[in-house]
């Protein structure tokens, strides 16, 4: 039987369908990665996955099929949308590359861990073994993202995001180019009601064409609107297109 949630959002993507989404393959990334350090423990973030969760529902309330590639949330699977779970970064790596070139828009809102333990042990290290200290050592993990710029086909569009501490602008944009974004959504990781763990998002919108946005404080939902709402124009077939000059 379906249930009463479920008909709401079926019915919400038969009214919000738009050109161009229903024909267009979206893949999002989102959550966080889990880096195993032995058996039982792992290092990790905050993250809840809820933006890229937003994101995923959005873009197929607006028509489009829906990949999303998740670490570890325990939100529920949004309707309608092809959910593949990973735990780690490189799982995620392997995952989006095998998805990523059949996709029109791309979206990297996973929290992915940089670094994961070198050489984690399959059982739980005991405190006997590891005495008063248990020195790590992290090895780098891979970027999902700008792995992905290999295999995303062209003419698709990608969206990134920066979370930063300081000099928002500047280093949202230096990841915009080294990681082959056409759009890039910044937050301040130490704004109040912004960033990790929390419903509310304050986001500030960068473009390749130097266009600075900065939204209001928002719930990720309406962030994830505005978002898309901004992608929309720069799908391929939309817009003014690639040779309407800046
Ligand atoms: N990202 C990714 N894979 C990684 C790290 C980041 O796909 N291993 C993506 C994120 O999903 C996001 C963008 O790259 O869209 C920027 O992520 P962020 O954590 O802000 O930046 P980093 O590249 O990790 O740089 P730093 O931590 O040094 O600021």
């Amino acid at each position: 039987m379906v249930e009463p949630g479920e008909l709401t959002e079926w019915s919400g993507r038969f009214l919000g369908r738009r050109p161009p989404w229903p024909d267009l393959h979206v893949l999002v990334t989102a959550g966080p990665t889990r880096e195993p350090l032995d058996g039982v423990r792992y290092v990790g973030n905050r993250s809840s996955g809820r933006m890229g969760f937003a994101l995923a529902r959005e873009a197929w309330l607006r028509g489009s099929r829906v990949t999303l590639v998740t670490g570890p949330s325990a939100l529920p699977d949004p309707v309608g949308v092809e959910v593949h779970r990973v735990e780690t970064a490189v799982e995620m790596r392997d995952r989006v590359l095998a998805l990523a070139p059949t996709a029109t828009l791309s979206v990297f809102a996973a929290a992915v861990a940089d670094f994961r333990p070198e050489d984690p042990s399959q059982e739980k290290r005991k405190r006997s073994e590891t005495g008063p200290h248990w020195e790590l050592r992290l090895v780098e993990n891979p970027d999902v993202a700008r792995e992905s710029r290999a295999v995303r086909p062209a003419g698709s569009v990608a969206v990134g995001f920066a979370l930063e501490t300081g000099d928002l602008e500047s280093r949202a944009r230096a990841k915009l180019e080294a990681k082959g974004f056409d759009l890039i959504v910044a937050n301040d990781a130490g704004e109040e009601g912004a960033g990790f763990d929390v419903p509310t998002n304050r986001v500030t919108l960068l473009d390749r064409r130097g266009g600075v946005e900065a939204l209001p404080l928002l719930p990720k939902e309406e962030v994830a609107r505005a978002i898309l709402d901004r992608v929309e124009p720069l799908l391929p077939g939309e817009g003014p297109g690639e040779e309407d000059g800046e």
